[in-house]
Protein backbone atom coordinates (compact mmCIF):
# COMPACT_ATOMS: atom_id res chain seq x y z
CA UNK A 1 0.00 0.00 0.00
CA UNK A 2 2.79 2.48 0.89
CA UNK A 3 5.66 3.20 -1.70
CA UNK A 4 8.40 3.94 0.69
CA UNK A 5 10.66 3.61 -2.56
CA UNK A 6 9.08 7.27 -3.61
CA UNK A 7 12.08 9.41 -3.43
CA UNK A 8 10.49 12.77 -1.82
CA UNK A 9 13.04 15.94 -1.57
CA UNK A 10 12.84 17.47 1.55
CA UNK A 11 15.00 20.47 1.55
CA UNK A 12 12.67 23.92 1.93
CA UNK A 13 10.37 22.05 4.38
CA UNK A 14 12.22 22.97 8.07
CA UNK A 15 13.75 19.29 8.30
CA UNK A 16 16.31 19.45 10.78
CA UNK A 17 18.19 16.80 8.61
CA UNK A 18 17.99 17.96 5.49
CA UNK A 19 17.90 22.08 5.59
CA UNK A 20 21.05 22.11 8.03
CA UNK A 21 22.71 21.97 4.78
CA UNK A 22 26.29 20.45 5.26
CA UNK A 23 28.57 21.47 2.61
CA UNK A 24 31.35 18.90 1.57
CA UNK A 25 34.67 19.09 -1.02
CA UNK A 26 33.56 20.70 -4.29
CA UNK A 27 30.98 22.72 -2.92
CA UNK A 28 29.09 18.90 -2.60
CA UNK A 29 25.78 18.92 -0.24
CA UNK A 30 26.45 16.29 2.15
CA UNK A 31 23.86 13.26 2.31
CA UNK A 32 22.24 13.17 5.60
CA UNK A 33 22.27 9.88 8.10
CA UNK A 34 22.40 11.14 11.20
CA UNK A 35 19.23 12.78 12.83
CA UNK A 36 16.84 9.78 13.98
CA UNK A 37 13.76 10.52 11.63
CA UNK A 38 12.64 8.58 8.38
CA UNK A 39 12.50 10.29 5.21
CA UNK A 40 8.78 8.77 4.57
CA UNK A 41 5.45 10.66 4.27
CA UNK A 42 3.02 9.77 7.05
CA UNK A 43 0.10 7.26 6.99
CA UNK A 44 -2.82 8.89 4.83
CA UNK A 45 -5.15 8.13 8.37
CA UNK A 46 -3.00 11.18 9.79
CA UNK A 47 -2.68 13.23 6.67
CA UNK A 48 -6.80 13.37 7.07
CA UNK A 49 -6.86 13.88 10.60
CA UNK A 50 -4.33 17.03 10.19
CA UNK A 51 -6.40 17.71 6.94
CA UNK A 52 -9.88 18.50 9.10
CA UNK A 53 -7.90 20.21 11.59
CA UNK A 54 -6.46 23.00 9.37
CA UNK A 55 -9.87 23.03 7.71
CA UNK A 56 -11.54 24.06 10.44
CA UNK A 57 -8.52 26.46 11.37
CA UNK A 58 -8.94 26.89 14.83
CA UNK A 59 -5.84 26.02 17.01
CA UNK A 60 -7.23 27.80 20.26
CA UNK A 61 -6.16 26.17 24.24
CA UNK A 62 -7.40 22.30 23.55
CA UNK A 63 -8.10 19.55 24.99
CA UNK A 64 -6.03 15.97 24.37
CA UNK A 65 -8.66 14.53 21.71
CA UNK A 66 -10.96 12.21 23.75
CA UNK A 67 -9.98 9.40 22.16
CA UNK A 68 -5.69 9.81 22.44
CA UNK A 69 -5.24 8.07 25.67
CA UNK A 70 -6.89 5.14 24.69
CA UNK A 71 -5.97 4.55 20.85
CA UNK A 72 -2.38 4.74 22.26
CA UNK A 73 -3.16 2.46 25.12
CA UNK A 74 -5.07 0.17 22.48
CA UNK A 75 -1.41 0.31 20.52
CA UNK A 76 0.61 -0.92 23.09
CA UNK A 77 -2.04 -4.08 23.86
CA UNK A 78 -2.38 -4.69 20.67
CA UNK A 79 1.14 -4.43 19.31
CA UNK A 80 3.54 -5.63 22.44
CA UNK A 81 0.82 -7.44 25.03
CA UNK A 82 0.69 -4.47 27.60
CA UNK A 83 -2.54 -4.18 29.31
CA UNK A 84 -1.38 0.17 29.61
CA UNK A 85 -4.59 1.53 30.63
CA UNK A 86 -5.97 5.08 29.01
CA UNK A 87 -6.10 6.55 33.22
CA UNK A 88 -2.58 6.20 33.28
CA UNK A 89 -1.55 8.27 30.34
CA UNK A 90 0.26 11.38 30.82
CA UNK A 91 0.84 13.29 27.25
CA UNK A 92 4.66 15.24 27.05
CA UNK A 93 5.22 17.13 24.28
CA UNK A 94 8.46 14.41 23.36
CA UNK A 95 10.63 11.77 25.63
CA UNK A 96 13.34 14.14 26.07
CA UNK A 97 11.21 16.02 28.35
CA UNK A 98 10.11 12.59 29.63
CA UNK A 99 13.47 12.16 30.67
CA UNK A 100 13.82 14.99 32.11
CA UNK A 101 10.80 15.54 34.03
CA UNK A 102 11.05 12.25 35.53
CA UNK A 103 14.89 12.56 36.44
CA UNK A 104 13.61 15.76 37.90
CA UNK A 105 10.24 14.02 40.03
CA UNK A 106 12.17 11.40 41.57
CA UNK A 107 15.41 12.11 42.06
CA UNK A 108 17.56 15.12 43.85
CA UNK A 109 20.84 16.54 43.22
CA UNK A 110 23.51 14.03 43.69
CA UNK A 111 21.44 10.85 43.19
CA UNK A 112 22.84 8.00 40.96
CA UNK A 113 20.98 7.55 38.23
CA UNK A 114 21.92 4.23 35.82
CA UNK A 115 22.45 3.96 32.31
CA UNK A 116 23.39 1.64 29.67
CA UNK A 117 26.69 2.46 27.52
CA UNK A 118 26.60 3.41 24.61
CA UNK A 119 23.68 5.75 24.63
CA UNK A 120 21.67 8.33 23.07
CA UNK A 121 22.94 11.46 24.04
CA UNK A 122 19.98 12.94 26.62
CA UNK A 123 20.69 9.86 28.69
CA UNK A 124 23.59 11.13 30.09
CA UNK A 125 23.05 14.71 29.13
CA UNK A 126 19.64 15.20 30.92
CA UNK A 127 20.80 13.82 34.39
CA UNK A 128 24.19 15.56 34.42
CA UNK A 129 22.85 19.17 33.53
CA UNK A 130 20.13 18.34 36.28
CA UNK A 131 23.18 17.58 39.01
CA UNK A 132 22.91 14.09 39.33
CA UNK A 133 25.29 11.53 39.42
CA UNK A 134 25.27 9.16 36.34
CA UNK A 135 26.11 5.77 36.61
CA UNK A 136 27.77 4.27 33.65
CA UNK A 137 26.64 0.50 33.03
CA UNK A 138 28.87 -0.26 29.85
CA UNK A 139 27.19 -2.86 27.93
CA UNK A 140 30.19 -5.75 26.81
CA UNK A 141 30.40 -6.33 22.84
CA UNK A 142 30.29 -10.34 22.43
CA UNK A 143 31.15 -11.65 18.85
CA UNK A 144 29.25 -8.61 17.15
CA UNK A 145 26.75 -8.48 19.92
CA UNK A 146 25.66 -6.36 22.68
CA UNK A 147 25.07 -7.79 25.59
CA UNK A 148 24.12 -6.59 29.13
CA UNK A 149 27.06 -6.49 31.79
CA UNK A 150 24.78 -7.48 34.80
CA UNK A 151 27.35 -7.70 37.68
CA UNK A 152 28.61 -4.20 37.12
CA UNK A 153 24.83 -3.42 37.05
CA UNK A 154 23.83 -5.14 40.12
CA UNK A 155 26.76 -3.01 41.60
CA UNK A 156 25.93 0.07 40.45
CA UNK A 157 22.69 -0.46 41.66
CA UNK A 158 23.15 -0.47 45.02
CA UNK A 159 24.00 3.32 44.44
CA UNK A 160 21.15 4.46 41.77
CA UNK A 161 17.84 5.47 42.46
CA UNK A 162 16.68 5.71 38.92
CA UNK A 163 17.78 3.76 36.10
CA UNK A 164 17.20 4.90 32.55
CA UNK A 165 16.88 2.24 30.37
CA UNK A 166 16.62 2.14 26.41
CA UNK A 167 14.30 -0.41 24.78
CA UNK A 168 15.18 -0.89 22.05
CA UNK A 169 18.56 0.83 22.47
CA UNK A 170 19.41 3.88 20.11
CA UNK A 171 22.45 3.19 19.10
CA UNK A 172 22.93 -0.39 19.38
CA UNK A 173 19.74 -2.14 17.92
CA UNK A 174 19.35 -4.03 20.78
CA UNK A 175 16.01 -5.09 21.70
CA UNK A 176 16.23 -7.03 24.60
CA UNK A 177 14.54 -10.39 25.41
CA UNK A 178 12.52 -11.55 28.28
CA UNK A 179 15.30 -12.89 30.50
CA UNK A 180 16.91 -9.93 30.11
CA UNK A 181 14.23 -8.03 31.22
CA UNK A 182 13.24 -10.03 34.21
CA UNK A 183 17.25 -10.06 35.31
CA UNK A 184 17.32 -6.50 34.81
CA UNK A 185 14.14 -5.92 36.96
CA UNK A 186 14.95 -8.27 39.62
CA UNK A 187 18.30 -6.12 40.62
CA UNK A 188 16.16 -2.97 40.08
CA UNK A 189 13.42 -4.06 42.71
CA UNK A 190 15.60 -5.09 45.40
CA UNK A 191 17.49 -2.06 45.32
CA UNK A 192 14.58 0.03 45.47
CA UNK A 193 15.53 1.37 41.93
CA UNK A 194 12.99 3.20 39.76
CA UNK A 195 12.52 2.14 35.96
CA UNK A 196 12.06 4.74 33.35
CA UNK A 197 12.04 2.71 30.23
CA UNK A 198 12.33 4.86 26.81
CA UNK A 199 10.37 2.40 24.11
CA UNK A 200 10.46 5.18 21.82
CA UNK A 201 11.56 2.33 18.94
CA UNK A 202 9.41 -0.26 20.14
CA UNK A 203 7.63 -0.27 16.73
CA UNK A 204 10.17 -1.36 14.68
CA UNK A 205 11.86 -4.73 15.34
CA UNK A 206 13.03 -7.03 12.34
CA UNK A 207 13.42 -11.29 12.05
CA UNK A 208 10.23 -11.80 14.28
CA UNK A 209 11.50 -10.95 17.36
CA UNK A 210 8.83 -9.05 19.73
CA UNK A 211 9.51 -5.67 21.87
CA UNK A 212 8.50 -6.23 25.54
CA UNK A 213 7.98 -3.45 27.38
CA UNK A 214 9.12 -3.89 30.89
CA UNK A 215 6.22 -3.15 32.62
CA UNK A 216 4.32 -5.74 31.27
CA UNK A 217 6.50 -7.97 32.81
CA UNK A 218 4.57 -8.32 36.40
CA UNK A 219 2.27 -5.82 38.35
CA UNK A 220 5.20 -5.30 40.84
CA UNK A 221 7.47 -4.57 38.01
CA UNK A 222 4.85 -2.04 36.15
CA UNK A 223 3.95 -0.41 39.49
CA UNK A 224 7.84 0.94 39.78
CA UNK A 225 7.77 1.83 35.56
CA UNK A 226 8.02 5.06 33.70
CA UNK A 227 6.85 3.77 30.25
CA UNK A 228 7.85 6.58 27.73
CA UNK A 229 6.08 5.92 24.06
CA UNK A 230 5.74 8.04 20.77
CA UNK A 231 4.16 7.60 17.65
CA UNK A 232 6.93 9.84 16.31
CA UNK A 233 10.01 7.67 14.86
CA UNK A 234 7.50 5.13 13.39
CA UNK A 235 4.80 7.35 11.92
CA UNK A 236 7.06 10.34 11.26
CA UNK A 237 5.19 13.14 13.13
CA UNK A 238 8.70 13.69 15.20
CA UNK A 239 8.38 17.62 13.91
CA UNK A 240 4.49 17.79 16.06
CA UNK A 241 6.44 16.57 19.40
CA UNK A 242 3.87 14.85 21.19
CA UNK A 243 4.57 11.59 23.74
CA UNK A 244 2.48 9.76 25.85
CA UNK A 245 3.88 8.56 29.26
CA UNK A 246 2.22 5.58 31.12
CA UNK A 247 2.50 5.74 34.78
CA UNK A 248 0.44 2.76 36.63
CA UNK A 249 0.95 3.84 39.87
CA UNK A 250 -1.55 7.01 40.59
CA UNK A 251 1.26 8.86 43.43
CA UNK A 252 3.79 8.27 40.89
CA UNK A 253 2.20 10.15 38.40
CA UNK A 254 0.69 13.14 40.60
CA UNK A 255 4.16 13.56 40.92
CA UNK A 256 5.39 13.08 37.05
CA UNK A 257 2.35 15.54 36.52
CA UNK A 258 3.48 18.41 39.37
CA UNK A 259 6.71 18.51 37.79
CA UNK A 260 5.06 18.35 33.86
CA UNK A 261 3.10 22.28 35.50
CA UNK A 262 6.53 23.07 36.85
CA UNK A 263 7.65 23.32 33.54
CA UNK A 264 4.70 23.97 31.83
CA UNK A 265 4.99 21.17 29.14
CA UNK A 266 2.13 21.47 27.56
CA UNK A 267 1.33 19.23 24.10
CA UNK A 268 0.00 20.95 21.21
CA UNK A 269 -3.44 19.95 19.43
CA UNK A 270 -1.88 18.78 16.03
CA UNK A 271 0.27 16.87 17.46
CA UNK A 272 -2.18 14.77 19.77
CA UNK A 273 -4.83 15.00 16.83
CA UNK A 274 -1.86 13.01 14.80
CA UNK A 275 -1.05 10.82 17.53
CA UNK A 276 -4.76 9.34 17.53
CA UNK A 277 -4.73 8.63 14.61
CA UNK A 278 -1.45 7.25 13.83
CA UNK A 279 -2.54 4.76 16.96
CA UNK A 280 -6.11 4.33 15.84
CA UNK A 281 -5.04 3.28 11.82
CA UNK A 282 -1.88 2.44 11.29
CA UNK A 283 -1.07 -0.92 11.94
CA UNK A 284 -0.98 -1.41 8.29
CA UNK A 285 1.58 1.21 7.72
CA UNK A 286 4.21 0.02 10.59
CA UNK A 287 4.04 -3.20 9.48
CA UNK A 288 4.78 -2.02 5.48
CA UNK A 289 7.53 0.05 7.16
CA UNK A 290 8.98 -2.86 9.46
CA UNK A 291 8.81 -5.20 6.14
CA UNK A 292 10.92 -1.86 4.30
CA UNK A 293 13.32 -1.16 6.84
CA UNK A 294 14.34 -4.92 7.76
CA UNK A 295 15.59 -4.98 3.53
CA UNK A 296 17.09 -1.87 3.99
CA UNK A 297 18.96 -3.36 6.80
CA UNK A 298 19.91 -6.35 4.75
CA UNK A 299 20.57 -4.53 1.91
CA UNK A 300 23.40 -2.28 3.78
CA UNK A 301 24.91 -4.95 5.65
CA UNK A 302 25.29 -7.00 2.41
CA UNK A 303 26.90 -4.06 1.19
CA UNK A 304 29.21 -3.18 3.84
CA UNK A 305 30.04 -6.77 3.99
CA UNK A 306 30.88 -7.13 0.51
CA UNK A 307 32.10 -3.74 -0.34
CA UNK A 308 33.64 -2.13 2.39
CA UNK A 309 35.90 -4.82 4.76
CA UNK A 310 37.28 -2.06 6.61
CA UNK A 311 33.75 -1.54 8.09
CA UNK A 312 32.16 -3.81 11.02
CA UNK A 313 28.29 -3.64 11.26
CA UNK A 314 26.61 -4.73 13.79
CA UNK A 315 23.05 -5.91 12.64
CA UNK A 316 20.28 -4.24 14.57
CA UNK A 317 17.51 -6.31 15.99
CA UNK A 318 15.20 -3.25 16.34
CA UNK A 319 15.36 0.49 15.21
CA UNK A 320 16.35 2.27 11.80
CA UNK A 321 20.16 2.88 12.85
CA UNK A 322 23.06 1.01 11.86
CA UNK A 323 26.13 0.70 14.52
CA UNK A 324 28.85 0.15 12.26
CA UNK A 325 32.77 -0.04 13.55
CA UNK A 326 35.13 1.66 11.14
CA UNK A 327 38.34 0.63 13.30
CA UNK A 328 39.35 -1.53 10.57
CA UNK A 329 39.73 2.01 8.44
CA UNK A 330 43.09 2.43 10.79
CA UNK A 331 42.08 6.63 10.81
CA UNK A 332 42.33 7.95 14.21
CA UNK A 333 39.61 8.60 16.04
CA UNK A 334 39.35 12.15 15.94
CA UNK A 335 39.86 12.00 12.00
CA UNK A 336 36.35 9.68 11.38
CA UNK A 337 33.79 12.28 11.04
CA UNK A 338 35.99 14.15 8.35
CA UNK A 339 36.76 10.97 7.05
CA UNK A 340 32.94 10.38 6.49
CA UNK A 341 32.37 13.93 5.19
CA UNK A 342 35.10 13.77 2.92
CA UNK A 343 33.26 10.87 0.97
CA UNK A 344 29.81 13.51 1.14
CA UNK A 345 27.87 12.00 3.94
CA UNK A 346 27.01 12.89 7.37
CA UNK A 347 26.92 10.45 10.05
CA UNK A 348 26.56 10.51 13.87
CA UNK A 349 30.04 10.10 15.98
CA UNK A 350 29.69 7.20 18.20
CA UNK A 351 32.10 9.45 20.43
CA UNK A 352 28.52 11.19 21.03
CA UNK A 353 27.15 7.73 22.86
CA UNK A 354 30.35 7.60 25.09
CA UNK A 355 31.36 4.65 23.03
CA UNK A 356 35.14 4.82 24.37
CA UNK A 357 36.97 3.86 21.63
CA UNK A 358 35.63 6.90 19.56
CA UNK A 359 35.52 4.27 16.11
CA UNK A 360 31.98 3.60 15.93
CA UNK A 361 29.37 5.51 13.78
CA UNK A 362 25.96 5.40 13.39
CA UNK A 363 23.87 5.76 10.16
CA UNK A 364 20.39 6.43 9.52
CA UNK A 365 18.69 4.25 7.37
CA UNK A 366 15.32 5.32 7.40
CA UNK A 367 15.43 6.50 4.43
CA UNK A 368 14.43 5.13 0.55
CA UNK A 369 16.77 2.37 -1.07
CA UNK A 370 18.09 5.04 -3.71
CA UNK A 371 19.75 7.44 -1.28
CA UNK A 372 20.86 4.30 0.97
CA UNK A 373 22.61 3.06 -1.60
CA UNK A 374 24.15 6.59 -2.77
CA UNK A 375 24.82 7.35 0.47
CA UNK A 376 27.20 3.44 0.52
CA UNK A 377 28.43 3.79 -2.81
CA UNK A 378 30.18 7.28 -1.70
CA UNK A 379 31.50 5.49 1.31
CA UNK A 380 32.90 2.95 -0.98
CA UNK A 381 33.99 5.62 -3.45
CA UNK A 382 36.15 7.05 -0.77
CA UNK A 383 37.69 3.79 0.83
CA UNK A 384 38.35 2.98 -2.94
CA UNK A 385 40.49 6.29 -3.50
CA UNK A 386 41.94 5.71 -0.62
CA UNK A 387 40.66 9.15 0.31
CA UNK A 388 42.24 9.56 4.25
C1 LIG B 1 15.97 6.69 22.34
C2 LIG B 1 15.38 8.03 22.01
N1 LIG B 1 14.68 8.69 22.94
C3 LIG B 1 14.14 9.91 22.69
C4 LIG B 1 14.31 10.52 21.47
C5 LIG B 1 13.73 11.89 21.25
O1 LIG B 1 12.36 11.84 21.42
P1 LIG B 1 11.48 13.16 21.37
O2 LIG B 1 11.69 13.75 20.04
O3 LIG B 1 10.09 12.65 21.60
O4 LIG B 1 11.95 14.03 22.50
C6 LIG B 1 15.05 9.89 20.47
C7 LIG B 1 15.29 10.53 19.17
O5 LIG B 1 16.16 10.19 18.44
C8 LIG B 1 15.59 8.60 20.75
O6 LIG B 1 16.28 7.92 19.83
Amino acid sequence: MYDFDRVIDRHGKNSAKWDERFIGKEDQELLPFWVADTDFPAPKAVQRALAECVEHNLYGYSLPPAGCAKAAADWQKRRHSFDARPEWAVFMAGIDSALAASIRAFTDPGDGVLIQTPIYAPFFEIPEKNGRHVLENPMRLVNGHYEPDFEDFEEKAKDAKLWMFCNPQNPTGRCFTKEELLRFAKICLENDVLIVSDEIHADIIFDGLKHIPIASLSPEICARTITCTSASKTFSVAGLAASVIFIADEKMRHQFEEEKDRCCNNTNLLGLVAMEAAYRDGDTYADELVDYLQDNRDFATDFIKQRLPGLRVLKPEATFLLWIDCSGLEIPAEKLEDFFRLAGILLSMGSGYREPTGQFVRLNFGCSRAVLEEGLSRISEAVLKKDF
